[in-house]
């Protein structure tokens, strides 16, 4: 039998297919078609000290293999996960990441000090690469100082697994894995969104109420598999890719770029029933190959051309 559990690190996992943060809500949508357990992780929507209404609309469209948003951060705050969303989340026993955000080191700080207190918590994500958000994120994002200070300070006081998640919008995604991996983080996960832009030419303006937006899907996927297998060369930590995942096979070329698990976004709002397809696609590869765990392939695609 295959083996599907992986570890990353001190974040062990029942299989290697998690929900990508802000397409999942805190399952509760989902709770209703599966069991949340099954999936290796829910990674819950982005996370603020204080709640937050997001961008006017409108805040989605549709583009070609994508779609572009511009949600900005919409979620109930932390007090309200604490005493509505996370012991929902505990009863249906499902492995949860929590995927923070904020406006400046602090509010990072905090969200972490309060959420280490947590017990039914598998491990923090930091998101420094929201697009949509005028303040923090996008600076914490680009720069390699930033992430190394803002990293560091989040590491002193969290208990808890950091995984660092990566801003695409950048030159040198390899300068910034590196930089978090210096300051403590324990995994990296990559991509966030890329930042785009539609024009709405009846109207003569752009279509987002937030003017640009994140761009996700399978219109994204050639861009995350080479940033993951640019990281895994730079780093030594655990790789959590995603970026247009649908199929096991579009999985599969994110575990051979180097990734140790991958997260599905987009195409939860296709198929609802994505993950759990991917969960069993994934195990009847590995079966039909004889292959004994997804670790054996992970980073395989670094061997080309070294035999
Ligand atoms: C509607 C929407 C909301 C998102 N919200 C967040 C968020 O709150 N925090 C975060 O780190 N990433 C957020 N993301 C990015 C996804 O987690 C993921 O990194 C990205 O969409 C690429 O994966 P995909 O192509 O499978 O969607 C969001 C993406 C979408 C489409």
């Amino acid at each position: 039998m295959a083996n599907m559990e992986v570890s990353l690190g001190a974040l062990k996992l029942k299989n290697p297919v998690l929900a990508a943060s802000g397409t999942f809500g805190f399952g509760e949508e989902y709770s209703q078609l599966f069991e949340l357990q099954e999936l290796g992780a829910i990674v819950v929507n982005g996370l603020t000290l204080e709640p937050r209404p997001g961008n006017p609309a409108p805040r989605v469209i549709e583009t070609p293999a994508g779609m572009l948003n511009a949600i900005g951060l919409q979620n109930p705050g932390l007090e309200v996960f604490l005493t509505k969303e996370l012991p929902r989340l505990k009863k249906s026993r499902a492995a949860v990441i929590v995927n923070i955000a904020g406006d400046n080191e602090e509010d990072y700080v905090g969200l972490a000090r309060e959420l280490s207190k947590e017990k039914g918590i598998s491990a923090l994500e930091l998101n420094l690469s929201c697009p949509n958000v005028k303040r923090g994120g996008i600076l914490f994002g680009t720069s390699t100082g930033a992430v190394e200070r803002l990293v560091k300070k989040v590491r002193r006081i969290c208990k808890l697994p950091l995984i660092v998640k990566l801003s695409p919008n950048v030159t040198d995604i390899a300068g910034l894995a590196r930089a978090a991996e210096n300051a403590g983080a324990d995994i990296l996960s990559l991509i966030n969104t890329i930042k785009g832009m539609v024009i709405d030419t009846t109207e003569q303006r752009p279509f987002l109420g937030n003017i640009t937006g994140g761009l996700s899907g399978p219109a994204i996927r050639p861009v995350a598999v080479r940033m993951v297998y640019e990281v895994y060369q730079a780093v030594k930590i655990p790789i959590i890719g995603m970026g247009g995942i649908i199929n096991p096979e579009d999985a599969l070329q994110f575990f051979m770029a180097g990734a140790a698990a991958v997260a599905v976004g987009t195409a939860n709002f296709v198929d609802p029933l994505t993950i759990p397809r991917l969960i069993s696609g994934l195990h009847s590869y590995l079966q039909s190959r004889n292959i004994s765990g997804i670790e054996k392939i992970v980073g395989v695609a670094h061997s080309f051309g070294k035999e």
